[in-house]
């Protein structure tokens, strides 16, 4: 998989270079390219930002810095990605949906956002997906974007060592994952549940779907659609 982010703050993204994500790089599993979207400006202020048409607060960037920058990057099979705060919410099949592309574009904005006809004009030709992490506001997109290429990249099949552990975790099966223990079998008067010791594996396999309901019905009953 190829990924494209585009930014003004480039740097937000040194982190990909850490830890599995950088395997993944290095295993050519998913190449990734950061662009600075001030490279593209034409005036000495390199200004990506301009005050909203209908007046308000902030600042909205500028189509015209974007369109050069993604005329450059955009295929024929690209998706756009544009985290906003107004898109559809991220989720774990989202991200599967991710996983299978071939090439995703972050378009990573700051201030207000980013004109409107940019993602109509790319929405003309191309998936373009305007993404929310949560109903909270951040300062822009790039906080967004790093937690959509996690959630994405350890989801490309031959990322993870043991795809089995990718099967039981949070979301994927709509419920909450359950509670996990490991040795010792007793922390500070706390014991391991015994069922966990028993070996018994239907029993084992029982336990953990109850705990993954408990959970669920206790801090998402959202999930559970009642
Ligand atoms: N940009 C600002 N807030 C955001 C959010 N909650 N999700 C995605 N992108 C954002």
């Amino acid at each position: 998989m190829k990924i494209d982010i585009v930014s003004i703050f480039p740097s937000y993204f040194d982190p990909l270079e850490l830890s599995l994500l950088g395997k993944a790089a290095q295993n050519k599993i998913v190449d990734v390219e950061v662009h600075d979207l001030r490279s593209v400006t034409t005036d000495v202020h390199k200004s990506v930002d301009d005050t909203p048409y209908g007046g308000g607060a902030g600042m909205v960037m500028t189509p015209e810095p974007w369109g050069a920058m993604l005329d450059s990057l955009m295929g024929d099979d690209s998706w756009l990605i544009v985290p906003s705060p107004a898109g559809v919410r991220f989720s774990q099949s989202l991200a599967h949906e991710f996983s299978a592309a071939a090439h995703l574009v972050f378009a990573c904005g700051r201030y207000e956002g980013i004109d409107q006809r940019v993602m109509d004009h790319y929405g003309e030709r191309h998936r373009v997906l305007e993404v929310s992490l949560g109903d909270y506001v951040l300062n822009g997109g790039e906080v967004a974007a790093l937690a959509m290429i996690e959630a994405t990249v350890r989801l490309i099949p031959g990322f993870m060592g043991n795809p089995e552990s990718l099967v039981e975790e949070s979301h994927e099966s709509g419920l909450l994952e359950y509670p996990s223990y490991t040795k010792p079998r007793s922390w500070r008067g706390l014991e391991v549940p015994e069922v966990l010791l028993s070996g018994n594996h239907e029993a084992i396999r029982r336990w953990r779907e109850d705990q993954s309901r408990e959970r669920t019905s206790r801090v998402r009953p959202d999930l559970l659609g009642d």
